[in-house]
């Protein structure tokens, strides 16, 4: 079967560098573009260019938002550092940003074969609906890393990339497009641990060595966090492998809707999994379940290839 096509629109970030060198190896990428959130936009760019230096990608990365749509940007330094991928030196920069802006990228080089994968604030794709009409229904789907049906990180209820833009997330939610959906529910099943680190790092060429730095760095990072020390988990090459390999996620359809307004609340994704939902109201494929094992085996197969 052919590569799926897709454009991967994200905020690099450990686990979106990750998401691009896998959608390299598996997919048929089309472009990259960028968004502000796990650090400045101005970063995030400068670290796709990076994974697409690594992983030989030579086509469009094209800057995007510089923060949401209401509000000022919310950095996740806690995680990223504040370069966005802190604990690896980084590597020199061999090629800079195409011109141009993401939103109209997105609607430019996204037709209906297209796979969007959004692993970051959805700043970029909610600018892209707004301007042309056409855009959500369009595609082949977008498969978005966000979210959860259980508890969040940045605050109890909501996970990061929602959180950091929810405006933006309602929009793509109430779009009309095949959203897929893999919140923190099943990527915190998908989980690096030392033992993975150590292996990727014997592999002993300078982007496995980069690779282990990346995923060490991770890995202390959320261990700071955990209560579960020893782990982290493996966000957004989730979003990207559901497409290229959809036999690994069990998902439900339901209704899912931002929260925009609650005190305690603002950016969760409420989804609807009661037994008597109403299932024709349902807007996204909701991820249930990973093959963790399987994700893991890719990523260090994407690795050892590089
Ligand atoms: C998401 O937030 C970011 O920190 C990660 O890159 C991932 O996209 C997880 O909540
Ligand atoms: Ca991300």
């Amino acid at each position: 079967m052919a590569a799926p096509a897709v454009v991967i629109d994200c905020d690099p970030g450990h686990d979106d560098f990750l998401a691009i060198l896998l959608a390299q190896r598996f997919a048929d990428l089309r472009g990259i573009t960028t968004v502000a959130g796990n650090t400045s936009v101005a970063n995030t760019t400068r670290n796709a260019c990076i994974a697409a230096g690594m992983c030989g990608f030579r086509g469009p990365v094209v800057a995007g938002a510089a923060g949401p749509l209401l509000g000022e940007p919310q950095f996740a330094e806690h995680v990223h550092g504040a370069s966005g991928l802190d604990g690896p030196e980084l590597p020199a920069v061999t090629r800079s940003a195409n011109e141009g802006e993401a939103s109209s990228f997105l609607i430019d080089a996204c037709g209906p074969e297209t796979w969007l994968i959004a692993t970051g604030p959805l700043t970029n794709v909610a600018l892209a609906i707004r301007r042309d009409p056409g855009f959500a229904a369009r595609l082949a789907g977008i498969s978005v890393m966000g979210g959860s049906t259980s508890y969040g990180n940045i605050t109890p209820t909501a996970e990061f990339n929602i959180w950091a833009d929810p405006e933006a997330a309602s929009i793509v939610f109430n779009s009309g497009a095949r959203l897929r959906m893999v919140g923190l529910n099943v990527t915190h099943t998908v989980l690096v641990d030392w033992p993975f680190v150590q292996r990727v790092r014997e592999l002993d060429t300078p982007p496995a060595r980069f690779a282990g730095d990346l995923l060490a760095a991770f890995v202390t990072a959320y261990s700071k966090m955990s209560r579960q020390p020893g782990f982290a988990p493996i966000h957004d090459p989730c979003a990207l492998l559901w497409i290229t390999h959809p036999g690994l996620f069990g998902s439900v359809p339901a209704r899912v809707d931002i929260e925009l307004a609650g005190a305690f609340t603002r950016g969760m994704t409420v989804v609807d999994l009661r037994e008597a939902a109403d299932i024709t109201a349902a807007n996204a494929d909701v991820a249930m379940s990973a093959d963790s094992a399987r994700v893991l085996d890719l990523l260090y197969e994407t690795v050892s290839a590089l």
